[in-house]
């Protein structure tokens, strides 16, 4: 049997709480598709952090780096770290010194009664390719008296890579529209977006390019998101859009992502984060952590227990088990069993 070693970082708030709800519906679906587990549980969080100073030590960061083929992480963020440092070096540490330039980010309606728009807007299906190793989350910049200076960085390199991703992604799944999207209007380092956009879109003739600013994307996508296959876009704006694309299909309880470099082993966590009013209280929505389960099950090769794992969610939802964010009375627990026994 193919077995996995699964470093897990449940992190801070919910985060511990959906990582273990998650944990027995991947080890069942797993087994049912034929694969196997091997998880490790790492302590790194804030808790860790207040305790021994300590964010991610150098030698665990080169385990996750050569020994892992997956890292699959809750969530980082506690009001007794207001700086965020730990989340920094953990979770933004990782994609950068992984150099896991893709954050892939699907938005998909997985029942009308989800969205908050009209009934004739309900066929919610994109996914948004966030670049991830560069902009402004490199932290660059300066403190200068009263000026405070962020610099936004954008490489040929990096922009051009998170663009071909997001093509060769959309081949590959029959998609026929690629949306750009910048600000190059105002900020004229997006100049790099628009001439690499054009260069690349020319390779693949049976996809058709769209360039859309992002003020102008935000409203479209809640005014015509049916129209969107595949959206492209720098880091700061793909953290956005991911969270209006989750508030369009139902909210952060549901959205999932992986952050990715073909090739490489991903670290795959929700969209949300760790959400601390809702913390110890069991309500926490269980499902963006196993939908982000199915992104690691399809990155690890098995599709098969990847659409499984989507269509136990899709049922659960359908037969009303839902934790309050989707308007139900479940708990975290009562959801994950129910998705386990769809499975
Ligand atoms: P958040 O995603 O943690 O929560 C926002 C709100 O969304 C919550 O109050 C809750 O109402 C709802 N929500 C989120 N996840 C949910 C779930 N699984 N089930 C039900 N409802 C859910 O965002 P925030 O409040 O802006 O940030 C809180 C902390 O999390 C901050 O420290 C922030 O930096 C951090 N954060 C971490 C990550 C990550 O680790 N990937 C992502 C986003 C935010
Ligand atoms: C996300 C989160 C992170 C980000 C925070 C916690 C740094 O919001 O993964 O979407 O901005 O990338
Ligand atoms: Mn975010």
């Amino acid at each position: 049997m193919r077995r996995h070693a699964v470093a897990i970082i449940a992190g801070d708030g919910i985060g511990p709480e959906v990582i273990e709800a998650a944990i027995p519906v991947l080890d069942g679906a797993a087994a049912k598709h034929g694969f196997g587990l091997d998880l490790e549980r790492l302590p790194y969080s804030a808790t860790h952090y207040l305790k021994t100073r300590e964010t991610l030590p150098e030698a665990a960061f080169r385990h996750l780096r050569d020994d892992v083929d997956a890292i699959f992480l809750g969530a980082l963020g506690d009001p007794r770290v207001p700086g965020n440092e730990h989340a920094r070096d953990i979770l933004l540490g990782l994609r950068f010194r992984l150099d896991l330039y893709i954050n892939f980010r699907p938005v998909r309606l997985l029942h009308p009664d989800l969205t908050p728009l009209r009934a004739d807007r309900r066929t919610i299906d994109f996914v948004i390719f966030r670049e991830n190793a560069e902009g402004v989350y490199l932290g660059r910049g300066r403190i200068t008296g009263d000026e405070y200076v962020a610099e936004e960085v954008n490489t040929a390199k990096g922009v051009e890579r998170i663009i071909r991703a997001a093509f060769e992604w959309a081949r590959a799944h029959g998609r026929t529209r690629v949306t750009m999207s910048d600000k190059s209007n105002a900020v004229p380092a997006h100049l790099v977006w628009q001439q690499k956009f054009k260069a690349i879109s020319q390779e693949y003739p049976a996809i058709t390019p769209e360039h859309r600013y992002v003020d102008a994307l935000a409203l479209e996508l809640v005014r015509e998101p049916e129209r969107f296959q595949v959206v492209v876009t720098n880091n700061l704006y793909g953290d956005i859009l991911s969270d209006l694309g989750a508030g369009l299909v139902g909210g952060l309880g549901l959205a999932a992502s992986a952050n990715l470099h073909p090739g490489r082993a991903g670290l795959f966590e929700p969209v949300h984060g760790s959400a601390p009013p809702l913390a110890g209280k069991g309500v926490a929505n269980p499902m963006a952590a196993v939908l982000t389960g199915a992104l690691m099950f399809e990155q690890l090769g098995h599709a098969q227990a990847a659409r499984d794992l989507e269509r136990a969610v899709q049922q659960t939802i359908a037969a009303g088990v839902r934790t309050p964010d989707l308007g139900g009375k479940s708990t975290t627990r009562e959801v994950a069993e129910a998705i386990s026994a769809a499975l």
